[in-house]
């Protein structure tokens, strides 16, 4: 075969599939749905933020490709089941689920971390992924793939005060596991990503400018990542090109982990 019959581009693309992002209104969950979209994805964006979903939808659809927006909660457990119907009743299919919607609210050191503060950061973080997960596990077909965008804070703690999200990001790493292997008999893939630091609307709110001056310094890579960069990561582990990837918690993060 010659190298030219072989592109290598191909085993990324995802001609006639169906991907639903959580969280796809802004940020790194936009930059996937944007991404999957240019791969040729039919693109589902949920968002808490109805008009936020819908400028997704529309940004993909005005550049050519399939999209729908939904508005909800990913916590409203009846509109997660009501959103999946429509996805089938639309698309009539699903390969591809990406939990992405998170929070990362700020917290006290312990003891005084609010208890609300912690338990809501695991419903969102956690527990409504579980759901994603069962919903779409019971509709997707053999070859299907989940995502779960975790954190390099289930790896360590960068400092006080965030134990509610690294606790939260932990767990969905510890069910990403779980998952790969309850799923596995129904030929369906689940793995993580971890990202390091990414410039999105949620990252500009909550670190001041120089914060991430700071923070690049600690950086091998030199900068901050982009949006792009975890789309580009979630597409590999969406694509052909991952088949035998399973059960894995990628990390995305410039090396920032190993550099301390
Ligand atoms: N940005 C980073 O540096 C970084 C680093 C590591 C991990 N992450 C993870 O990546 C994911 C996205 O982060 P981001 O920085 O793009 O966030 P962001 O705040 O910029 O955007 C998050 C989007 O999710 C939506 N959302 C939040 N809670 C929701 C809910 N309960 N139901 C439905 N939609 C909801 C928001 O409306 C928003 O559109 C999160 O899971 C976050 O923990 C981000």
């Amino acid at each position: 075969m010659s190298p030219a019959a072989t592109s290598v581009h191909s085993p990324f693309r995802l001609d006639g599939q169906t991907a639903i992002v959580t969280g796809a209104g802004a940020g790194i969950g936009r930059g996937i749905a944007w991404v999957f979209a240019r791969a040729g994805a039919s693109v589902v964006s949920i968002d808490q933020n109805s008009a936020s979903a819908e400028e997704t939808r529309a940004r993909i659809e005005a550049a050519g490709g399939r999209a729908m927006a939904a508005a909800a909660d990913v916590t409203d457990a009846a509109a997660a089941v009501a959103i999946l119907d429509a996805v089938m009743e639309r698309f009539g299919r699903l390969d591809i689920l990406v939990n992405n919607a998170g929070v990362y609210p700020r917290g006290q050191p312990l003891p005084e971390l609010a208890r609300e503060t912690f338990v809501r950061t695991l419903e969102i973080n956690v527990t409504a992924a579980f759901q994603y997960i069962c919903e779409a596990a019971s509709r997707m077909k053999p070859g299907g793939c989940i995502i779960n965008i975790s954190s390099i804070e289930s790896l360590r703690t960068a400092g006080p005060g965030i134990a509610h999200y690294c606790t939260s990001k932990a767990a969905l790493n510890a069910l990403t596991r779980s998952a790969a292997v309850d799923l596995a008999p129904k030929g369906i893939r689940v793995n993580a990503i971890l990202p390091g630091i990414v410039r999105t609307e949620g990252t500009r709110a909550s670190l001041a400018t120089d914060a991430m001056g700071q923070l690049t310094q600690r950086i091998p890579s030199g900068r901050i990542g982009e949006p792009e960069d975890i789309a580009h990561a979630a597409l590999f582990l969406a694509s052909g090109a991952a088949a035998y990837v399973n059960g894995h918690c990628l990390t995305v993060d410039g090396g920032m982990t190993i550099a301390g």
